[in-house]
């Protein structure tokens, strides 16, 4: 079994309550839903601080299903696909799951995950999907074999941009013209490996690593990876897991969604999440800039009227790592409240709309 260290804590965490609030919202639209595991793991962690059994990602997401139906009497049907490709992890994995075989509908496929998405895209048509891709390098999540996943509708994916192992992988670049033939050879695989991970030409990758400092660079190849990702899903958002007691980036864990409700949902996790790990960066600043936003909405939307989604949707997939500012929905709300103090702003309560319409002064 594996050792668990508090950056996975953080992950699973993580995974666990946005599955649960994801569950909780589409059982309403929905009978069945699948939850996908391309990388599943053992199921299991052992906690060395604690000496207890944790429990992995494929058995998280089953005790979350197992405990709705049993203690909220939840009637909708949650299916799990597990992917595994070392057998010797995919048989501790098929034991651990068989205890829950009453309980749920899993399967479990040994092999690699890209190699059974058609078949798993097949199974899963029509229904209401969570994806959950945890590779532990950059292999396995290659973006164009992806796009048939990052576009289906009715999807939703968590997916773990391996930054410490891109990293390392981008320090071929400078053996890739090297005059020894097996040196250049295994840097230029090396790096057709990250650039078929990120779905960018080898030539930009090469640009990327011209800019100033490594903290430009990391801002680069993310926003370069965001963009893609964001050809494909409405809403990117990423948020930055670092080595523990370090503020070096060890991965990012990025939400993929065509839904804000998902989004606001995630970004209230990661938060509350980030605030109980203390060794983590702080990625939402304790005094976020509320004035500041205020005075953004009155020059974006002065003269007009917008609904409250939308300027959700407008401000809450800004990125710390990009954009150099972070909301929650709580930050959008208490800026629309500071403009209606000041008489900037009026909401407008519509009959059958759950939120209002702001009408901001001209
Ligand atoms: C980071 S671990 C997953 C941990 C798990 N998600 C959890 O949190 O409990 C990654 C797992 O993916 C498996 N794996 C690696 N490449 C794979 C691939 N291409 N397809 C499916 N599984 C793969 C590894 O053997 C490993 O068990």
């Amino acid at each position: 079994m594996w050792d668990i260290h508090s950056q996975t804590k953080m992950k699973l965490a993580i995974l666990e309550k946005y599955l649960a609030a994801w569950a909780t919202i589409l059982k309403e639209r929905s009978d069945v839903l699948y939850y996908i595991d391309g990388f599943a793991g053992p199921g299991w962690y052992n906690d060395p601080e604690t000496k207890t059994k944790v429990a992995g990602s494929p058995i998280r997401a089953v005790q979350i299903y197992v405990m709705h139906k049993k203690d909220k009497g939840w009637k909708y049907e949650l299916r799990f696909i597990n992917v595994e490709k070392d057998s010797t992890t995919f048989q501790e994995l098929q034991k651990e799951t068989s205890k829950f075989e009453k309980d749920a509908k899993i399967t479990n496929i040994e092999g690699e995950f890209l190699d059974n998405l058609d078949k798993i895209l097949c199974e899963i048509e029509g229904y209401n999907s969570f994806f959950f891709m945890d590779p532990f390098g950059i292999s396995g999540i290659e973006f164009d074999q992806l796009t048939n996943v990052l576009k289906r509708p009715k999807t939703e994916i968590f997916i773990k941009f391996s930054y410490n192992e891109f990293q390392r992988c981008l320090g071929q670049l400078k053996n890739c013209d090297d005059p020894d033939k097996t040196t250049r050879n295994k840097a230029r695989k090396t790096i057709e490996r990250v650039s078929r991970m990120m779905g960018i030409e080898t030539e930009h990758l090469s640009f990327l690593q011209e800019l100033f400092d490594n903290l430009e660079k990391e801002e680069g190849y993310l926003a370069t990876y965001l963009n893609n990702l964001r050809k494909c899903k409405r809403f990117v958002y990423p948020f930055k897991i670092n080595f523990p007691g370090s503020q070096r980036t060890f991965y990012y864990l990025i939400l993929l969604t065509d839904n804000i409700t998902g989004l606001k949902i995630m970004k209230d996790i990661m938060y509350a999440e980030e605030h109980r790990e203390l060794r983590q960066l702080v990625l939402f600043p304790e005094k976020r800039p509320i004035d500041f936003l205020a005075d953004e909405f009155t020059s974006h939307y002065s003269g007009r009227s917008v609904p409250y989604n939308r300027i959700l949707e407008d401000w809450l997939p800004i990125s710390q790592y990009i954009n150099g500012a972070d909301y929650l929905e709580k930050d959008v709300r208490d800026a629309l409240k500071l403009l209606e103090l000041r008489h900037h702003v009026r909401p407008v309560k519509k009959s059958g709309y759950k939120y209002p319409l702001y009408v901001f002064k001209g």
